[in-house]
């Protein structure tokens, strides 16, 4: 295992860099914000590819605001209005997306230095201590993040224990472009999702409570679809987000290792499958994606230059009885797996 200096933050902290192989497959992790700063896999030939977006300096990290790569927590995804109920009391949140809450707020996990807790060849595993109140959410939350290459896979473990009962939804957010991350939009690329139901939205990507079937709609990806074929669809809840940003819920019981969705990159012949023992997967196809900051190697991450595949609970789960709940008690262990893996 390699580590090096990749930078030090204004604070005067700084920020290691690890590099993790195992046979063909390679990736590189930052301590800031458990980012995965690239993910580097054969193509038919044989040749790598690096499939994910990055930037080459900790001042660009610091600088975009799309979480690249990044470790998300305390809550993924979005909570309406900025606030939730646990028990009799009720907790206000930042308002970092119109009046709601997304991705754990101002200085949620992925603009934390993570500490590495143990590190090998082909594994690193990361640690962070989010103190009670911190972002709102209430609880000493201690939280473990491992990323391991398997075979020909990223498997990423969390977990997380609180001693208090809050909420607790932890994700990646890794942008994907399996043609490489330099190489444009994903719109050639095929994907598939395993689900019957997704969780339809308002204007601002809050769910409206429904879990809707997918049948006879865009959002029916049960079998292949060519990403362009659909993103620009007139579909309302494909219109208003202005692409694919949405949660499906994978088939299959929740905490099995399953699989969620297959994509695949004709350019390269890469496929990507990702499986998870989460309830649901937000598919995220880029739409705000705007070029700014310049990526690794001067590469222009413009809108649809990526696509996300984030494991994660129900957003905005807090106020709908009818999702799975997304807090977790005092003491009780969080625990998730979401694998993905290339071929
Ligand atoms: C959300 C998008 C959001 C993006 C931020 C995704 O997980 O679903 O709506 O804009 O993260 O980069």
């Amino acid at each position: 295992m390699k580590s090096s200096l990749f930078g030090v933050l204004p604070d005067g902290s700084t920020v290691e860099e690890y590099t993790l192989q195992s046979g063909k497959i390679a990736c590189k992790i930052i301590t800031y914000g458990g980012i995965l700063r690239s993910l580097t896999v054969p193509n038919e030939c044989g040749d790598p590819v690096d499939v994910v977006l990055g930037f080459d300096s900790l001042e660009d990290y610091q600088k975009q605001d799309k979480y690249i790569g990044a470790l998300i927590g305390r809550y993924a995804n979005r909570i309406g209005r900025s606030e939730f109920t646990l028990g009799e009391q009720t907790y206000s949140l930042c308002s970092n997306d119109g009046q709601n809450h997304l991705h754990g707020g101002l200085c949620g996990f992925d603009k934390q230095v993570w500490s590495v807790k143990a590190a090998a060849d082909d594994m690193l595993e990361l640690t962070l201590h989010s103190p009670d109140g911190q972002e709102g959410y209430p609880g000493n939350l201690q939280v473990n993040v491992t990323y391991r290459l398997v075979d020909q896979s990223l498997v990423i473990s969390y977990s997380a224990v609180s001693d208090r009962d809050t909420l607790c939804n932890l994700t990646n957010h890794a942008y994907f472009n399996l043609s490489g991350h330099d190489s444009g939009i994903v719109d050639d690329h095929t994907i598939n999702i395993c689900a019957d139901y997704y969780t339809p939205t308002d204007k601002q990507s809050i769910p409206v409570g429904l879990i809707q079937a997918v049948d006879d709609t865009p959002m029916d990806m049960r079998a292949p679809i060519r990403i362009g074929d659909n993103v620009n669809s007139a579909y309302e809840q494909i219109h208003w987000a202005g692409g694919y940003d949405h949660n499906w819920v994978i088939s299959g019981e929740i905490g099995d290792l399953r699989l969620a969705a297959v994509a695949h990159s004709s350019d390269t012949g890469i496929t990507m499958k990702t499986h998870t023992t989460q309830p649901s997967i937000q598919f995220y196809t880029g739409n705000y994606l705007d070029g700014c900051p310049i990526g690794k190697n001067g590469a222009k991450y413009g809108k649809r230059s990526g696509f996300c595949l984030e494991t994660q609970c129900y957003p905005d789960a807090p106020h709908h009885t009818n999702f799975p709940p997304a807090m977790i008690k005092a003491s009780e262990v969080y625990h998730h797996v979401t694998v993905y893996s290339f071929g």
